[in-house]
């Protein structure tokens, strides 16, 4: 069975511990997209080339969260995934992972639109940038990187912009994915909801 969840939206949303449950949960490979952009992001902080950095990248690249959740490499990370010769290396990678026997969910924020188009569930979690901003400083504080509340505000409202006006790609719902907005939800709430929506296309 090839069962395809794509789960796009803004920083810091939620998508993440989203798509870890959900993999979980069905018995689903996961594929965070937005760590192939961070590894190519890095690599270009180095000193690459954006273009060449994307065609180097290896998997041992992406089992360095440490380092690839930082804010710079992040900023690092929307300024590549702004070009198109970047995106279309990275492309393949994520539509075979996306076929893989079993299935897979992804999540980034282009699954939905252009990666997996015929994904069977998409979703589309968003937050108030306020209530993101403040998840990240929480989670950046607990890894025991300093930066401030208003810096993390500043960092993910750029990362927004830069990410919904590109012309390659640009973060925006697909047409048929259902939109969750968590800035008043628990993430216990917020998983509920997607195992309703997942529970009823299994049944379908
Ligand atoms: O974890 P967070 O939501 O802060 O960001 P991420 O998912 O790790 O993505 C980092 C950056 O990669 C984003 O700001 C996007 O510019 C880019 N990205 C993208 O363009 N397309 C994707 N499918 C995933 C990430």
């Amino acid at each position: 069975m090839i069962f395809t969840v794509a789960i796009d939206g803004p920083a810091a949303a939620g998508k993440g511990t989203i798509s870890k449950a959900v993999a979980q949960d069905y018995g689903l490979a996961h594929l965070d997209t937005g760590l192939l952009y961070r590894a190519v992001g890095w690599r270009v902080l180095q000193g690459e080339a954006p273009v060449a950095a994307a065609t180097a990248l290896e998997a041992g690249d992406l089992s360095h969260d440490d380092r690839l959740r930082t804010p710079e490499v992040a900023q690092a990370a929307s300024e590549v995934a702004v070009l198109p010769e970047v995106r279309e290396k990275l492309l393949d990678f994520q539509r075979n992972f996306a076929r893989r026997d079993g299935g897979a969910v992804l999540d980034g924020r282009d699954i939905g639109t252009v990666i997996c188009p015929d994904a069977d569930v998409k979703l589309f979690v968003t937050a108030s940038a306020e209530a993101r901003a403040e998840r990240r400083f929480l989670e950046l504080e607990a890894k025991g990187i300093g930066v401030s509340r208003a810096q993390v505000l500043a960092d993910v409202q750029a990362r927004d912009a830069r990410d919904s006006s590109r012309d390659a790609a640009p973060m925006v719902a697909a047409e048929d994915a259902v939109t969750i907005d968590t800035t008043n939800m628990s993430i216990e709430a917020a998983l509920d909801r997607v195992r309703e929506i997942i529970g009823l296309k299994l049944q379908a």
